[in-house]
């Protein structure tokens, strides 16, 4: 069977799958967990990356080269860059970008030096399978998974699922000048993250099938640092493992 590889960069939402997987083993490589097991009948091997850009290659990078990986899954949280795309959407991701690249005028702006590439495509097949999970857990789970004053304390009122680009950097965006900027550069993101293009460019020059999928938890304004950490609390746990056991349930293996 294939393996496939999760990466997450915060404790709740990696905590959430772990305690769904049965047959677990551990091992600490890099100052991370790696721990290996059965997730709904798939055989993953997950870890939580820690945030940005770096500690997600070496996380990466690990579940490829030690751990054998065939595919990679992040899943996490994101910040809003488009007024559509509401706190407790879920975003799929089609191409990353690395919004804080920008090594010109030698090579255009977000070009990825000697790779000749200004973003990374996710996997069409994977995307695929997160986002059937995503809408099924969106239709069937979503309301019960919350209890109602979570969905009414933090604004989540009936999720939607986007399918869009995604910009990824170094940066937690907190004001609406730093959102525009990034938007100008990524016109078409819909949110922004710190992990997910640099998976991406790790999959990438490994020739490994990756997808990521955000649900948003701010809208990369003044109000993220309040608003962040109450909904990776009470809600991004509960969407990681919902969306993950529906995504897995129509996957074929
Ligand atoms: N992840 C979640 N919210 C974010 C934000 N506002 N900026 C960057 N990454 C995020």
């Amino acid at each position: 069977m294939k393996t496939l590889g999760i990466l997450g960069a915060m404790h709740e939402e990696v905590a959430s799958i772990v305690h769904a997987m049965k047959r677990v083993r551990s091992r600490t490589i890099a100052r991370r967990e790696f721990v290996s097991g059965d997730l709904f009948g798939q055989r993953v091997v997950i870890a939580q990356s820690r945030w940005g850009k770096v500690a997600a290659a070496v996380s990466a990078t690990h579940l490829i080269q030690t751990f054998k990986c065939d595919s990679l899954i992040f899943t996490g949280v994101a910040g809003s860059l488009d007024e559509r795309v509401r706190v407790g959407d879920l975003v799929v991701a089609r191409r990353l970008y690395q919004h804080d690249l920008d090594a010109s005028p030698l090579f255009a702006p977000m070009e990825i030096p000697l790779l000749g590439r200004t973003h990374l495509d996710t996997d069409r097949t994977l995307r695929a399978m997160l986002l059937k999970g995503a809408r099924a857990f969106v239709r069937s789970d979503a309301s019960t998974a919350l209890d109602a004053r979570s969905r009414v304390e933090l604004g989540v009122a009936k999720p939607r699922v986007f399918e869009g680009d995604i910009a990824t950097g170094d940066q937690f965006v907190s004001s609406v000048k730093v959102a525009q900027g990034i938007k100008a550069r990524v016109p078409r993101a819909l949110c922004v993250e710190m992990e997910g293009a640099s998976v991406g460019q790790v999959c990438y020059e490994h020739n490994v099938p990756m997808a990521v999928i955000r649900t948003i938890s701010d809208n990369a304004d003044h109000g993220s640092p309040v608003d962040f950490p109450r909904f990776l609390q009470a809600v991004a746990g509960v969407y990681a493992v919902g969306v993950m056991r529906r995504a897995l349930a129509s996957a074929e293996r």
